[in-house]
């Protein structure tokens, strides 16, 4: 399939976001320690820009990473697959999840039951992108960065076919017919 990909939003654009999601958190949080969550593999840019951006002088952040497989079908929502778990105990800690992007929310919904059964202390979640148009689970997200439509989005950490995670800013994939 032929493709190709359109500056969306810049890196600046993105830096500014973080900052103001960091800014928010750090007061939200003052005076806590907090475990930053990031799911894996798309939240990691997302997670190191983030976590140097609180204000450190207010928030002791701490961070761990999962990786999870929604298995995202009518039947088996709520269920996730855990293919790599955090290292961390989660019981009495302030938990934040940090997620890229929201799009149906199966595997933020999924991720929240499984939290649950884990008794921390709180529990959030912060996703760079949201695109709400695609919603099909009722999952409250505490900071969202920008709000996108329903496209199809690669780069800081987003993949399509595991590539342009590299990218410095967020690219639109516009398919195109072809040869
Ligand atoms: P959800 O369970 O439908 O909310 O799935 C969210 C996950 O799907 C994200 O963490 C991404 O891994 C993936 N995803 C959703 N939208 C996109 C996109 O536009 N580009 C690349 N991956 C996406
Ligand atoms: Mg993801």
């Amino acid at each position: 399939m032929n493709y190709q990909i359109q500056k969306f939003i810049d890196p600046d654009q993105i830096k500014a976001k973080v900052c103001e999601m960091a800014d928010q958190i750090s007061k939200d949080y003052e005076g806590k320690e907090i475990l930053l969550v990031g799911l894996l593999k798309g939240s990691v840019m997302f997670v190191a820009d983030l976590a140097r951006a609180i204000d450190s002088t207010k928030v002791d952040v701490c961070f761990d990473f999962m990786t999870v497989q929604s298995y995202g079908n009518k039947t088996t929502s709520g269920e996730v697959l855990i293919v790599k778990d955090l290292d961390e105990p989660v019981a009495g800690r302030h938990v934040l999840i940090v997620e890229d992007i929201i799009d149906t929310a199966k595997t933020l919904y999924s991720v929240k039951q499984l939290f649950a059964t884990r008794n921390p202390a709180s529990f959030k979640i912060a996703t760079l992108l949201d695109k709400p148009e695609r919603r099909v689970k009722d999952v409250k997200v505490d900071y969202v960065g920008f709000e996108i439509p329903d496209k199809f989005i690669v780069g800081y950490g987003i993949d399509y076919a595991q590539k342009y995670r590299q990218l410095p800013y967020i690219g639109l994939v516009e398919f195109t017919d072809g040869e």
